[in-house]
């Protein structure tokens, strides 16, 4: 069966599938609700330039039927490189390679984001000077950031916006800013990382500047409608750090700057082992910051298998489903849940 008929049999069917239906990301119709979750392949060249590489690899994930492919994280500056094999988009050079990728994903039919990023503490050593809100060390590997100035902040900020534009230049339909896992976004955010007793620390409004500022600035240059998501761990695992209601109330002003989405994730901020983790540990997480917001979640995190996904949507934990792992093990792991999904439907 092919993936038209296979979905349309499913949409016409009684289990009538959220997962494998047609939905709004914003202004961008997505064929289904399949995300495929930002990762890393360390495959780039040392000046952080995507390759073939990452054209076959995101083309291929799109040609097993995804609706929406997010680029792995993307550095807007070299010192906020999480390593020395990723991508970025600081520079014009980056620009035609990453068009390539857009091209291919589109040729398979599915949208394509970027998801735009700076490491802060976490960077790659030896990308320049280690930069995070406050001089505290995440560990003894990265060793101690300096503190940024207020200077370094706006240029942080104006390094986010240019790297904006060179996506609008590269064709992405949507942009993921990076709010998660400890990089440096995430480092404003959390009192554990952020010490600082200026106007971009100490209580949540100042906490939560750094992560409007460079929202603000990067939906100055795409304007109004174009889709912007932010990706945030739901959860600091930590009893000092951020709750799933304390990232909403950081998340809430950017609804009026025209959040579309929240890709909820969890931990990184700390070295301390998460608990919890197990199947579906984040959801949780994703459903909190939806009710709270009344925006858009994607839940991630060991979702695995159809059924799972179309409950998770039902239930109305999260309005999109993103995969990762599987998706590197089975490139046709979105068209395999939807024809496992389909045959079911016609056998019932
Ligand atoms: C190899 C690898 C690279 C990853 N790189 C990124 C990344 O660049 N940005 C990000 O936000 N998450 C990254 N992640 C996390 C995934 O996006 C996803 O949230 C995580 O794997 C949980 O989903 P899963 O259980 O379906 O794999 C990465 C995960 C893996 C396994």
């Amino acid at each position: 069966m092919n993936r038209e008929v296979a979905a349309a049999t499913l949409i016409e069917s009684e289990s009538r599938s959220r997962l494998f239906s047609p939905a709004m990301l914003g202004r961008l119709r997505l064929r289904n609700r399949v995300v495929m979750s930002p990762m890393q392949q360390y495959q780039g060249t040392a000046d952080a330039s995507a390759t073939t590489y990452h054209a076959h690899h995101y083309a291929r994930r799109a040609r097993g039927g995804v609706g929406l492919v997010m680029v792995e994280s993307t550095a807007v500056a070299p010192e906020g490189r999480l390593f020395g094999d990723d991508i970025g988009l600081y520079s014009a050079a980056h620009v035609a390679p990453l068009r390539a990728v857009v091209d291919a994903v589109h040729a398979e039919g599915a949208a394509i984001a970027v998801q735009l990023s700076h490491g802060g503490r976490k960077s790659f050593r030896g990308a320049g000077a280690l930069l995070a809100p406050s001089a505290i060390a995440y560990d003894d590997t990265y060793g101690v950031p300096e503190a940024m100035t207020q200077a370094q902040i706006a240029k942080a900020i104006a390094d986010y916006e240019r790297a904006t534009r060179y996506a609008l230049d590269a064709g992405f339909d949507a942009i993921e800013l990076h709010a998660a896992h400890g990089f440096l976004v995430h480092q404003f955010m959390s009192q554990i990382s952020n010490h600082r007793d200026d106007e971009y620390g100490g209580s949540a409004h100042n906490r939560g500047r750094f992560l409007r500022e460079v929202f603000a600035a990067i939906r100055g240059v795409v304007g109004p409608d174009y889709p912007l998501l932010v990706r945030v761990s739901g959860s600091d695992f930590d009893p000092d750090g951020l709750t799933p209601e304390a990232v909403a109330e950081l998340l809430l002003p950017l609804r009026e700057l025209g959040l579309q989405a929240v890709d909820v994730s969890a931990g990184g901020l700390s070295p301390k082992v998460p608990y919890g983790i197990g199947v579906e540990y984040q959801v949780p997480f994703a459903s909190t910051i939806r009710r709270a917001l009344d925006v858009p979640t994607i839940a991630v995190g060991l979702i695995r298998g159809a059924d799972r996904a179309e409950a998770i949507l039902r239930e109305e934990h999260a309005d999109f489903i993103a995969i990762g792992r599987p998706l590197l093990e089975r490139p046709d792991y979105a068209d395999d849940l939807c024809r496992d999904l389909s045959g079911r439907a016609l056998a019932a």
